[in-house]
């Protein structure tokens, strides 16, 4: 990962997570919701809050309690989704499910939703209700998209429309809502806010697309999660989706009648892997995330920011679309 704007940003969050840990309560309830914010993670989205502060020139300072709001919210969502997609791995660390149980993680999940508008809640008082208005509606969309991602697991006929809209909702409205409350913090107008949050909305595409394609091809060690995950759950992400109408019919015979040969786990996920290759999807996706990028682009430049602000933002884009972990 690429230093400078992001690990200044990640520098800030990691001081002000540590004192909120520190005086935060301990024992059993608390000890999981720890290990999963000490593992750390990328801290992009109370990044893209402060950053998106910065640029329409707000004090980032006044942002960190909503930053964190939302990075505590995040890491509740990934203790959640790691139970229903029955993940061993998070950030090269055991999930909380395995290390302790289903119903601890259950629990300090419940507890860090809570506490993330605890911290919400210590924003400016003035911009509170707006803040509060787009987080909740934002924690209801991700559940949508949650729900989503589950239903299509048991279904073959997923459409790429289908299949944008369930990652807009599970990925894309969190990292568009943290650039939007960092443009709230800042006071910036209800069209710049607009603006950031369509910019947002389509980098969040090309941050689930890349999430798809090193859930595949990615490098276990770096991705930090069980690559072939989303393959051996029967996840339909773009890769799934598009291999199967782009492949032919005697690709198609193939993939499926080795399905039917009862394969290991490593098996399914190397067919699968050579099937999302072959068909061409492997190359689509990128090309597919190079449009949303694009689009992410046009709305960046109408927004009213500061030059550096602009710098900023599109180095977070980069990032995004190189990342390996
Ligand atoms: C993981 O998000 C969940 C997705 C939406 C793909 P990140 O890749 O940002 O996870 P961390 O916080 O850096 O571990
Ligand atoms: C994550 O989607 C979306 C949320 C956690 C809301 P994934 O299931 O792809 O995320 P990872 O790959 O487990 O991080
Ligand atoms: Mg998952
Ligand atoms: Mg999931
Ligand atoms: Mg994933």
């Amino acid at each position: 990962m690429q230093k400078s704007a992001l690990s200044r940003y990640q520098e800030m969050i990691r001081a002000s997570l540590n004192t909120y840990l520190e005086n935060s309560k301990k024992g059993e309830l608390y000890a999981p919701i720890h290990y999963l914010l000490k593992l750390g993670g990328k801290r992009l989205r109370p990044a893209l809050v402060l950053a998106a502060t910065d640029a329409f020139d707000g004090s980032a300072e006044d942002a960190v309690p909503a930053a964190l709001a939302i990075e505590v919210f995040h890491n509740f969502t990934l203790m959640h989704d790691d139970i229903m997609d029955q993940a061993p791995l998070r950030r090269g660390f055991e999930t909380v499910h395995v290390k302790w149980n289903t119903n601890a993680a259950i629990l300090s999940g419940d507890t860090m939703l809570v506490q993330a508008y605890q911290l919400l809640a210590q924003s400016k008082p003035n911009q509170l209700p707006q803040l509060l208005q787009l987080f909740s509606t934002t924690a209801i969309e991700v559940c949508e998209g949650q729900q989503l991602d589950m239903e299509f697991e048991n279904r073959t006929d997923v459409h790429v429309v289908e299949y944008i809209e369930m990652i807009r909702l599970k990925t894309s409205v969190l990292l568009a809502a943290a650039l939007k409350t960092g443009a709230l913090v800042a006071n910036a107008s209800e069209e710049d806010c607009e603006h950031i949050y369509k910019f947002g909305e389509q980098i969040g595409l090309a941050f689930q697309l890349r999430d798809d394609y090193l859930d595949a091809f990615g490098e276990q060690e770096k991705f930090g999660k069980l690559v072939g995950g989303d393959i051996l759950a029967d996840k339909k992400t773009f890769l799934w989706i598009r291999a199967h109408e782009l492949a032919s019919e005697t690709q198609l015979e193939e993939i499926s009648l080795a399905l039917k040969s009862g394969m290991t786990n490593n098996q399914k996920v190397e067919a699968f892997k050579n099937f999302f290759e072959t068909t061409g999807a492997r190359e689509e996706l990128k090309i597919r995330m190079q449009s949303h990028v694009d689009e992410a682009m046009s709305h960046l430049h109408a927004c009213n920011l500061n030059e550096n602000g602009v710098t900023v933002l599109q180095e977070f884009v980069n990032i995004i679309i190189h990342r390996e972990e």
